[in-house]
């Protein structure tokens, strides 16, 4: 037990899938894996262990920004030893050529600040993906025929953005979607020298202002979790 996971050593898998929401951790663990036990429901954020193609997984909700995401992360790689963690979630695109449904997979995630921000001080570190994850990911996108882009993202504090200014220059330069967490969680894996990865749904979008009908939501999501689990055992 951890002070926000109660979870008994032993009870979190070695590979971690992390969605936001809690109650799609549920959805997802139930929809996709076997032999399926809630290991944490500490302050309503699920998570459950169960097996997958034989292979142990816990799937453990993240709560929405940084600072939620890096408590669940540090207790997990920390206390618990995982060694693989994906993030599944949503996004909002902000090129033209990323449509609603297709898949971003996140080769880094650019920041403005994460709850490590003050161990770096005046140096800008680059959070990337795991390369092996990355790779494994794109080929079973490609191998569901799934629309898919690989570059990079960014990780935003606020989910109501007050800074138009800075995302005409993220889309300047490319920048494919944005979020709230995988900056965070790709940090400390580096860390700690795990391996992570930021699979993403295009809920919505920032040029266009299209979003996903809520009747799309869990098919794309479905879709997500598939890859995210052939990506982590491939
Ligand atoms: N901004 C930040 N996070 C998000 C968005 C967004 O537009 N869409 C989904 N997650």
């Amino acid at each position: 037990m951890t002070i926000h996971i109660g979870a008994k050593s032993g009870d979190i898998a070695p590979t971690v899938l992390m969605p936001g929401d809690p109650y799609r951790a549920k959805w997802a663990a139930e929809t996709f894996l076997t032999d399926v036990r809630l290991v944490n429901e500490v302050r309503g954020m699920l998570g459950f262990t169960g097996t997958w193609q034989g292979h142990p997984v816990t799937i453990q909700g993240s709560g929405m920004g940084m600072p939620s995401l890096s408590i669940y992360a540090n207790e997990l790689i920390k206390d618990y030893d995982a060694q693989t963690l994906i993030r599944i979630g949503s996004c909002g695109g902000m090129q033209e050529q990323v449509g609603i449904r297709d898949v971003i997979l996140a080769m880094t995630a650019s920041t403005m600040s994460t709850p490590s921000r003050g161990i770096f001080k005046e140096f800008q570190f680059a959070p990337c993906a795991d390369y092996g994850l990355l790779a494994a990911a794109h080929q079973a996108a490609m191998a569901k025929g799934t629309t898919t882009h690989v570059g990079g993202i960014y990780s935003s504090d606020v989910f109501y953005d007050e800074r138009p200014d800075l995302n005409e220059q993220m889309v300047r330069h490319g920048i494919l979607g944005v979020e709230m967490e995988a900056a965070e969680l790709y940090t400390l894996a580096s860390r700690y020298g795990r391996r992570a990865l930021a699979v993403l749904t295009v809920s919505d979008h920032l040029l266009t202002h299209e979003a996903l009908p809520a009747e799309d939501r869990e098919r794309s999501f479905g879709d997500m979790v598939e890859i995210a689990l052939t990506a982590a055992f491939a």
